[in-house]
């Protein structure tokens, strides 16, 4: 019955971890008639899933709590309760101070404590009375062992969590004190899922984790398998089409891994490996451990065994003690690799890491303009590699509706959006698309027929 439901609103920032999270709380709290709803106007419980990587995530995460306040105490003055709660790594990262500057949240609770949201739940909603609730225990030991079986609709292309946390401790990112250690889930939990999602009409799976090429699981016979071993074992699954993985790191690409990128034909040719700086300097003050040039071999390497690779990356500029040379080592590398999408940001100070408290701080215009200066060489390579796929024609997984009537989307094998006309009985398709014309951020063309027809004009 429709009225017996929770309303659960949820909203998330940040990467697709939490994006996977926010999905996770949706399975874990429909057995408790939860519902998502899409605005929190009248919801029964709210949770905010928050990022912390750049500056300013706190604010945001306050000021959005400003705007729920008025919420809550209307539903209170309807004589029932709306749970406010905060999650996700500004959660972990502040806990108790959110309690304390916002005495209306029931909830704050870290990335690692899901699969206690019953009980937290159960605790705050006035079953054991009206406790507030600060859970941010870090031990990942149980999160995937209790989790129910996903019951949102996970459409054609999905992410699968495969490995979580981090060891790395890049100085300037709080992901290994907001996400703990590094984990990995076992194969056999791993397949199971795969083959459920398939059954649910997934085609394409991305394999998830802050460091997904570091996944280290061990199979039935007790056995460390690598993350090309397991996308070897996943190509064998009937009925699954497409396989990604995001995001790797440098240090961890090894060498079968690497094979598996020419062997593997359901691997997609795609490949987000970020560097951040070209300049072995920084790269150093930053803790990659590695340098530009063991960049640029890993990349030959992928190359060789691929030599249809496209490549994405992140970039930071303005790291502390980062000079016009360190900056144009940076524009070379980009200029030598050649990338065909990346993400770039100006460098945070991010409070409890290293790097906030490293000397030579980088001026704010100086950053903004060396920002501006790596993203108009990266914009240009990548309007320079969707004009290059004009006349190709490409297998295109239809995910959803284009924005514009009668118009679908989808990914060509190169991650590129592609936007088709096209009938939505399409949706989770693989057609033939012919490109005609290349935009900034995206693609278009025609629908080609099995017989090389051209079907719809773009
Ligand atoms: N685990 C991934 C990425 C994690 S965060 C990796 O190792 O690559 C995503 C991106 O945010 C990073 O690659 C980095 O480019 C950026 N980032 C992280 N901390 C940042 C900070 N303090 N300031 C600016 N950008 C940052
Ligand atoms: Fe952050 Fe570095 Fe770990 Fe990536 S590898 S999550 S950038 S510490
Ligand atoms: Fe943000 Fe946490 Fe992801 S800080 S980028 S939500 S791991």
């Amino acid at each position: 019955m429709a009225q017996d439901h929770k309303k659960l609103f949820i909203k998330t920032w940040g990467c697709q971890m939490n994006v996977y999270d926010s999905h996770r709380m949706v399975d874990i709290l429909s057995p408790l008639g939860y519902k998502m709803v899409e605005t929190p106007d009248d919801a029964d419980m709210i949770i905010l899933n928050t990022c912390h990587i750049r500056e300013k995530a706190t604010e945001k995460v306050f000021s959005e709590l400003g705007r729920l306040k008025p919420l809550k105490e209307k539903k209170t003055q309807q004589g029932s309760k709306a749970l406010l709660a905060v999650a996700g790594c500004v959660a972990q990262a502040e806990g108790e101070f959110i309690m304390e500057r916002a005495p209306y949240v029931d909830m704050v609770f870290g990335p690692q404590t899901y699969q206690d949201l019953p009980e937290m739940v159960a605790k705050a909603i006035g079953a054991y009375g009206n406790a507030r609730i600060v859970n941010t225990e870090l031990t990942t030991d149980n999160k995937f062992d209790s989790l129910p079986e996903e019951s949102h609709d996970q459409g054609v292309s999905a992410f699968l969590s495969v490995q979580e946390g981090c060891d790395k401790f890049c100085t300037f990112c709080v992901v290994p004190y907001t996400r703990g250690s590094e984990y990995s889930r076992p194969v056999a939990q791993i397949m199971e899922e795969a083959r459920r999602m398939i059954s649910n009409g997934v085609r394409e799976i991305n394999f998830l984790g802050q460091n997904v090429n570091a996944y280290h699981g061990l199979d039935k016979d007790g056995k460390v398998w690598g993350l090309g071993r397991l996308i070897r074992e996943l190509a064998e699954l009937d009925g699954l089409d497409r396989i990604r993985y995001t995001t790797s790191h440098p240090r961890d690409m090894d060498d079968d891994l690497i094979k598996a990128h020419g062997e593997v034909d359901k691997l997609m040719p795609f490949l987000h490996l970020p560097v951040q700086s070209g300049s072995d300097r920084i790269l150093k003050l930053m803790n990659r451990k590695h340098t530009a040039d063991d960049y640029r071999r890993i990349i030959d390497k992928l190359r060789t065994a691929q030599p249809d690779l496209a490549l994405s990356s992140d970039f930071i500029v303005g790291f502390p003690g980062e000079t016009e040379e360190d900056h144009a080592a940076t524009l070379k590398l980009v200029e030598d690799i050649g990338y065909t999408s990346c993400y770039s940001f100006k460098y945070s100070p991010r409070p409890g890491t290293p790097g906030a408290n490293m000397g030579g701080m980088v001026r704010e215009d100086i950053k903004t303009r060396r920002l501006q200066e790596l993203q108009a060489l990266l914009n240009e390579q990548q309007q320079a590699f969707n004009e290059n796929t004009i006349g190709m024609t490409l297998p295109v997984l239809l995910d959803r509706k284009g924005s514009r009537e009668g118009q679908m989307h989808g990914r060509s094998p190169y991650m590129q959006s592609v936007h088709i006309t096209a009938n939505e009985r399409l949706y989770g398709q693989i057609v033939e698309v012919k490109v005609e014309k290349a935009f900034a951020n995206s693609v278009s063309g025609s629908l080609i027929t099995q017989d090389g027809k051209i079907l719809t004009a773009a």
